[in-house]
Formats: structure tokens, sequence, C-alpha cells
């Protein structure tokens, strides 16, 4: 089969934040996960745990969406500052009762974006919390002035005010954000993002609007509706972005499926379910375009991934699970969806960062693993802030059975600084493919430097105390011919090519 590289027509902006994640407090995400408090033997920085921090920092975090998830619905910042002591305990409703001191809150929030050099996303409490609050945690965090929100904020150890890059007005309203109808939250978004005010004008806050759960487009429909003149109107924005959830549930929400046991044709299905995003993203697109020919607003695919029932002997409610080279091929199958569509996509988190649902480190007391997907975000992290390029695939074969036939490869390229990336899976579970690779150019291309992520078995996953059996290697099998490139990529692999 042929790859189509359009070298000479550079076309949309691929907005880093593409890689972003998400981290909810949920199972051992925030707690454990991520912090561990200064006081742990585990090596920290300010509480946050040292071997987390440093394999994040390798993937090129380029943005955090933080507390929640529904957990945000209930939450009240104000309980989250403070001397740690003498926090208010809390009840995580959403999450497995559990009860937590609430040392993890704004300001460890901001020093983790910190020390990950990442943007922040807050995501507000719509669901349970008041105007009053939005407005607060907002100045509490970003106001300049002085006043009792911004005199607390300094008495509790932050003199400058800090950069909220985004805000999002509730999450998943539609469900355990509230169960409010499309028109009735439109409403409750005009109030509260009013309250989400610009303190520095120079770095407006972007506000996020609840969008869809669905292939339905009812709500993103009835929500631009009443918001879209005066976004159009506004200055700053009166709405940034809209929020899509989808997730790669391979069975039933009842019945979820393995994360590492699953049968060959859950092995399809649960690609072809990630092939879904593309359609999500068109219906919503379509809306979009009706309402915002201009293009102010954005697609925020802020939470994506595989949903796995929970490890055997775990929680329900910490939704933990393991991650094998299927999550490997769901994150590159996903993210070449989101570069093809970075002209309105422009921010994408996946689901969740550490020890929850599709994560890209795991945990054990003091152990982590990096799992597969971690590899592939390690891949994709070149097409952060490059410009994409037309990928055709020609004569793509499918595999899988009736409805869950697939594409085999999948692909996607950008150019930044002259280099080129390309990035390619071939979901077969045992076929290799030979690419013929044309970079429609009379450019002598070289390679530069290429990888692949790939493991003896389907169900192979990274486990602790033990050496890793999906992980990042040396990518061999590229030659140029006749002034093209023949790959041949080998079954249930993720492969990152450089061409400079
Ligand atoms: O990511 C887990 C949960 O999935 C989030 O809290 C919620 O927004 C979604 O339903």
């Amino acid at each position: 089969m042929k790859l189509v590289v359009e070298t000479n027509k550079p076309g949309s902006y691929i907005n880093p934040d593409i890689y972003g994640h998400f981290s909810e407090h949920l199972g051992r995400g925030i707690y454990e996960g991520l912090y561990v408090g200064e006081n742990s033997d585990i090596p920290n920085t300010d509480g946050i745990r040292n071997d987390v921090l440093s394999a994040l920092k390798e993937i090129e975090v380029p943005v955090l969406r933080w507390p929640g998830g529904c957990f945000a619905d209930e939450y009240h910042w104000k309980d989250g500052i403070g001397p740690k002591d003498q926090r208010k305990k809390l009840v995580n409703n959403s999450w497995g009762g559990v009860t937590e001191d609430n040392s993890f809150g704004t300001h460890e929030f901001m020093r983790l974006c910190e020390l990950l050099g990442c943007k922040a996303y807050v995501n507000g409490n719509l669901g349970t919390g008041t105007a009053q609050e939005t407005a607060e945690w907002v100045e509490y965090m970003t106001g300049t002035g002085e006043s009792p929100i911004t005199d607390l904020r300094k008495k509790n150890g932050r003199k400058e005010p800090w950069k909220v890059d985004y805000f999002a007005i509730g999450n998943e309203s539609w469900g355990c954000g509230g169960h409010m109808r499309p028109g009735y939250y439109a409403d409750l978004y005009r109030h509260y993002a009013t309250f989400v005010r610009n303190y520095d004008p120079k770095n407006p806050i972007k506000k996020i609007c609840v969008g869809p759960g669905t292939e339905d487009t009812k709500w993103t429909e009835v929500v631009l509706d009443a918001c879209y003149e005066d976004t159009l109107r506004s200055e700053h924005g009166f709405m940034d972005y809209i929020t899509i959830h989808h997730y790669v549930v391979p069975g039933t929400w009842e019945e979820k499926g393995s994360a590492t046991t699953y049968s060959d044709e859950l092995w399809y299905k649960s690609l072809k379910k990630a092939t879904y995003m593309e359609r999500i993203i068109n219906k919503n697109k379509v809306v979009l375009n009706k309402f915002d020919p201009e293009e102010k607003i954005a697609l925020c695919v802020d939470e994506w991934g595989g949903w796995y029932d929970v490890e055997p002997g775990t929680n329900p409610g910490f939704l933990y699970q393991q991650n094998t080279i299927r999550d490997a091929l769901i994150a590159g199958v996903t993210m070449d969806i989101f570069n093809r569509h970075s002209d309105r996509v422009k921010m994408a988190c996946i689901a969740q960062m550490v020890n929850v649902l599709q994560s890209v480190v795991l945990t054990d007391g003091p152990d982590m693993v990096k799992t597969p997907t971690f590899y592939v975000f390690k891949q994709y992290k070149h097409h952060q802030g490059a410009n994409y390029l037309p990928t055709t695939l020609v004569n793509n074969p499918t595999e899988g059975s009736d409805e869950w036939q697939i594409p085999v490869i999948s692909a996607s390229s950008s150019v930044k600084d002259n280099i080129v990336t390309l990035t390619m899976s071939n979901a077969s579970m045992d076929k290799e493919e030979v690419v013929e690779i044309d970079l429609s150019s009379d450019k002598d291309y070289k390679v530069l430097e290429a990888s692949i992520v790939t493991a003896e078995n389907i169900r192979d996953f990274n486990d602790f105390r033990s050496e890793e059996k999906v992980t990042e290697k040396k990518f061999e099998s590229i030659k140029a011919e006749n002034g093209k490139f023949i790959a041949t990529i080998p079954a249930h692999s993720v492969i990152m090519i450089r061409f400079a």
C-alpha cells in the first residue's frame, strides 16, 4: 500500500495542547500517583513524586486539567487552601466514597503545573458551587488588585497571581454534573462565564463550555445557539472551547471487558470504537461551522481513552486498569485523528494521567511503570506546535469481521522547522504491512530518527518490578528507494519517523 504526505501543503497548526492530560481526585490518580506529601519516604518535590515528574517531563505535557471530572462539581476550592492540618476533610461521593484530607488543592496543583512547565486548566464547579465561588476562585488564582481574596492568597504564601489558561463551567452537566437539559445549562453557562473575569487582559482566561458525551449533537446545537452571538461580539471570548468526551468501552458499560485478557474480537472492536472519535468530531464540526464560521470556538476533547473493568481485587470506584499494546494503538489512532482535525480541535486531555483509566504512568507504592500509552505520547510529541500535512493512504486493507472491520493503517504527519514527522500504526493482530511512503517532494529527504512501539503478544503490558515488555525502540525497517521510502510495519505496532 501507499502513503502520500503532501509536504508542500502545510495546513493547520497543531496546538500542542492536543497532547494534554487530565487528572482528577479519583482513586490513586492524585493521591499516591502524583502527590505523596512532603513527608513521604518516596522522593518528592513539595510533595510531588520525583519519579512521576521526571517521566512526565519526557513526554512534554502541554496542559493539565484538574480537579475533575465528576469530582469537580462537588469541589469547594476554599476547603483546599491554607495550612494543611486545618483543611476540611471531604468525602469523594463520585469515586469510592473515600475520605480525602484536601492536602492537594489549588496551590499544589499550580505547583505541579509549574514543575511540569505546563498550562493550567481548572474545571469549575457548576453542579453544587455558586457563581460567587467561581468568581472568587478565579480572583484568588489570578487577581492582581488588593482585596480580601487576593490577601488570602498572599497569606497562604503566594504573592503573585498565577496564570490560569483555561477555566471550564462544569463537567458533563448532562450527567454527573447535574443532569441538566441543554437549554438550562446554556443559561447557566452564560451566567457563570460572566464571572470568570480577566484580571490580566494580556492573558485572558479561555472559557470552556460543556459539550456532548455521545454522538448526538443536539446539546452542541442548543448551547451554541444560546451563546454564539455573544461569542462573536466579545473581545476576549465569551466561549472559547466546547468539549467532547469519548471513551472506548469494548463491551457494555456494565461489562466493559478486561484491560489485559481480551479476545481477538475485542481487539478489533476496541480499535473500531477508537475510530468513532473522527465521526463525533465531524458531527460537531458541522454544528460549529453553522454557528461559528469564523472559528472563534474550538473543540476540546478533554476526556478520551480506553475504559475497561478495574483490575481484579481493586476498588471499583478507583478505575484502576492496566495498559497494553492495545492502548498504544488506541492512542495512535486517536492522536492521528486529532492531528487531522487540528483546524478545530485545539485541545485534548487523555483520561487520565496516572493510575486511572488509560494512564501514561502507573504506580505501586514506591514503584512506577511507564505504560505503552506513555511511549506513544513520547513518539507523538514531535507533532506539538507543528503544521499538519495532508496524509493519504492508498489501498489500505481492512481487518476484523463485520461491524468491527477497521482500516489496518492509521497515519498522520506534520512539519516543523523543516522536519517532517510521520506517525503510523498497524492495527493488524498478526500481519506486517509494507508501506511505500511518498513525501511528494524533490528534496532529498533522509530519515533523521525512527522508533517503534510494539510487543511480542497483543496482550502484553508493562508490570511492576519486571522488565518492560512494551517500550520504544529504534525502528530500522525503512529504506530509501527511487525517491520514496519503503517501510515494513510489524503487526500491532506504532511507528514514528522523522525526515529531514
Ligand atoms: O474520567 C472518569 C470520569 O468519566 C469523569 O469524572 C467524568 O467526567 C466521566 O464520566
